[in-house]
């Protein structure tokens, strides 16, 4: 089968599309035939090498956190689907990924496909979407009525964030330039503020939670934002770009005394930060689909590339101006 595969960290160009043995499931996982995956900016990091302070790969390693395919083959154990069953998942960076024709999932990271997406649609989902009801629910604890701001109200995380924060009934103010405007508000975005023109601390204030999708003086300044007893899920750990800056030792040492500081400055305002982590989680996903299926929350798809141009996908993602997710299409066009 075809895997895209890193032999070495480096530029998109590492990407090649090599072939490989189709994997055999181990007792509680299903083999998953791929019709499409996504680009997760998580994964060009991994490609880079930027996450080797965290987890160390084995290369050559074939990177993809996203997928949506068919059941073919299940281990003894399992017990939620069958051969056949159309499913989704996030599975755990800590197995070969989804950028190939087939993979073994745990079972636990799966959910049954919403009914009324695509594959490319739903592969769109589950990490973002896993991402965003770890910092708003779980973290978050967003309630009905309370003031949210989503930074990078555009991107993969954000336009599943709006979505959710509206169907919690929340008050949604988002980030984003003046050509996603109209995206944002399409999703529901209650106050946007383009952040080219104006500093979202002038004109924010007394907010209940602060989506952080950028990390840096954005986030200093989210503090501002916050009223007493305020959240701040945060999505950066800031390893990546300290070990681009620093090296791996350095980088690591560098990115936890920041993330302490951060700590810190928030307990002196009173306001909590949650570091968020997307679990692969088919209960939570399944939780997802609810709202998907009865249309609360919809896909937003950029761009759509078959798995041969995978390098290029990366290199539009690394651009930093997506707007929603980058699908690739594994099995062909419809997929
Ligand atoms: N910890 C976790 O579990 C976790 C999970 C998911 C993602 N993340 C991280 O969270 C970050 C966001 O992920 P993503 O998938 O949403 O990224 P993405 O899709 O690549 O984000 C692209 C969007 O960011 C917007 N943007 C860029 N700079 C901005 C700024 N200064 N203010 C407001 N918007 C800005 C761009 O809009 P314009 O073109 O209009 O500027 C673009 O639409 C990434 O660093 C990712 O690695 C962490």
């Amino acid at each position: 089968m075809r895997a895209a595969r890193i032999h070495r960290y480096g530029p998109p160009e590492v990407l090649s599309i090599d072939e490989v043995p189709e994997p055999e499931p181990g007792p509680r996982d299903v083999v998953v035939e791929v019709h499409a995956t996504s680009v997760n900016p998580v994964d060009w990091k991994i490609r880079s090498g930027g996450q080797r302070a965290l987890i160390h790969y084995r290369l050559p390693w074939t990177l993809g956190l996203d997928v949506s395919g068919r059941v073919v083959k299940v281990g003894s154990a399992v017990t939620r689907f069958r051969i056949g069953d159309e499913v989704y998942g996030s599975p755990t960076h800590r197995r070969p990924g989804t950028y190939a024709d087939y993979v073994a999932i745990d079972e636990r990271a799966l959910a049954l496909k919403p009914r009324n997406l695509t594959h490319v649609e739903a592969a769109s989902i589950p990490l973002v979407g896993l991402t965003a009801w770890d910092a708003l629910v779980v973290g978050g604890r967003l309630r009905a009525g309370e003031k949210a701001l989503i930074h990078a109200g555009s991107g993969g995380v954000g336009t599943f964030a709006i979505q959710l924060a509206k169907a919690l009934r929340a008050h949604v103010a988002t980030t984003t330039s003046a050509r996603n405007v109209e995206l944002v508000r399409s999703l529901g975005a209650d106050e946007i503020i383009d952040y080219r023109e104006r500093r979202f601390d002038e004109v924010l204030a007394g907010y209940d939670l602060v989506l952080d999708a950028l990390g840096g003086q954005e986030r200093d300044r989210s503090l501002r934002v916050l009223k007493k007893g305020g959240r701040l899920p945060t999505m950066i750990g800031g390893f990546p770009e300290e070990t681009k800056k620093r090296g791996v030792v350095l980088g690591a040492i560098t990115a936890t005394l920041k993330l302490a500081s951060l700590h810190l400055r928030a307990a002196m305002r009173g306001v909590e930060v949650y570091m968020v982590l997307r679990e692969s989680d088919g209960r939570m996903l399944e939780a997802i689909t609810s709202h998907i299926e009865r249309g609360a929350i919809r896909p937003v798809i950029d761009r759509v590339f078959p798995l041969e141009a995978i390098a290029e996908a990366h290199a539009y993602s690394e651009s930093g101006r997506a707007r929603g997710k980058i699908a690739i299409a594994v099995r062909g066009e419809g997929s």
